[in-house]
């Protein structure tokens, strides 16, 4: 089932000779639980396609379908709603809340949504992000890798069905940034989340069921990588499945917290208490902030 669409997506900024075509047209469509890789040179659109699929922006021409639902009909509201349920954004800007702890920051969405938070799977993502020596931090206190590290755990806690990533691995070391796509890949396919993810990084690029190339605003290419291997990179699996991260392996009553996790995530509603400025000086990303 195709849950992402979109049809001649077009995105302008700005008027006349100043007139940016951040997206000129762009048709997509991605199948539930794919995980796609979005590749670009800078300035070529990335972003903004990835805040138009999370509807953080409403578009200037052509739709967005998710699950078949035209999102642009919604008012702000309704797709404030819809982002806090269907979306984990990982932002290149992280979007932290300062005065929080790592912790807190983490569970924040879920808090917010009145839903308990699965421990045990918390930590897990916490220990493979390596950050259990940092949860009582603020965030000012980290690294900016650690920081987006931060912002990855909290995106992948509430299992969104739709994940969306701005250079999730921009800021990370070589290892951790395969340890990040193994764990994307791992929750993903445990969830059957569908991953939108844009990278600077073909090789990583290469690992993912799929590969968008988007250049001045249009798709120029869209194609599978030869052959997905069967097991993850070195060190970015573990042996035996997360405890408690797969539905079946749930307390009572905890797996259909697990399944109303895809439906009912708290997205990043939770960063309307982020006093930050907005480092990318996007006004979708300012705009998710005030959610
Ligand atoms: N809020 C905005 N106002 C004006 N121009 C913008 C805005 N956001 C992006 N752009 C422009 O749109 C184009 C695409 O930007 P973006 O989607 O951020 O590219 P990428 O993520 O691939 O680097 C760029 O030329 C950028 O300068
Ligand atoms: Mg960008």
């Amino acid at each position: 089932m195709k849950i992402l669409e979109t049809r001649d997506l077009r995105k302008y900024y700005g008027h006349g000779d100043t007139q940016v075509k951040a997206l000129d047209g762009v048709n997509l469509s991605i199948g539930e639980g794919e995980f796609a890789a979005v590749v670009g040179t800078s300035g070529s659109g990335k972003s903004t396609l990835l805040h138009m699929l999370g509807g953080l922006d409403y578009a200037t021409g052509g739709s967005v379908m998710v699950a078949g639902k035209k999102i642009f009909e919604l008012n702000e509201n309704e797709l404030t709603i819809f982002r806090r349920r269907q979306i984990g954004f990982i932002f290149q800007s992280y979007n932290l809340v300062p005065i929080l702890s790592v912790y807190e920051n983490i569970v924040l969405p879920m808090e917010l949504d009145g839903r308990s938070v699965d421990e045990t799977f918390l930590k897990e993502i916490v220990r493979i992000l390596g950050l259990e020596n940092k949860l009582d931090n603020l965030p000012g206190q980290l690294s900016g890798g650690q920081q987006q590290r931060v912002a990855i755990a909290r995106a992948l806690v509430t299992k969104p069905a739709i994940i969306l990533a701005d250079e999730p691995t921009g800021n990370l070391d070589s290892r951790t940034t395969q340890e990040v796509l193994g764990l994307l890949k791992l929750t993903g396919e445990q969830f059957h989340q569908t991953i939108v993810m844009i990278t600077h990084n073909e090789a990583l690029a290469q690992l993912c069921d799929r590969v968008i190339h988007i250049e001045d605003g249009r798709i120029v290419d869209d194609h599978m990588p030869g052959s997905r291997p069967e097991s993850p990179m070195p060190g970015s699996r573990p042996e035996s499945p997360m405890p408690g991260s797969r539905p079946e392996d749930a307390m009572p009553g905890s797996r259909q917290d697990a399944a109303a996790g895809q439906r009912d995530a708290a997205g990043q509603g939770a960063m309307k208490q982020n006093g930050m400025g907005e480092k990318t000086g996007s006004t979708a990303a300012a705009k998710e902030v005030r959610a």
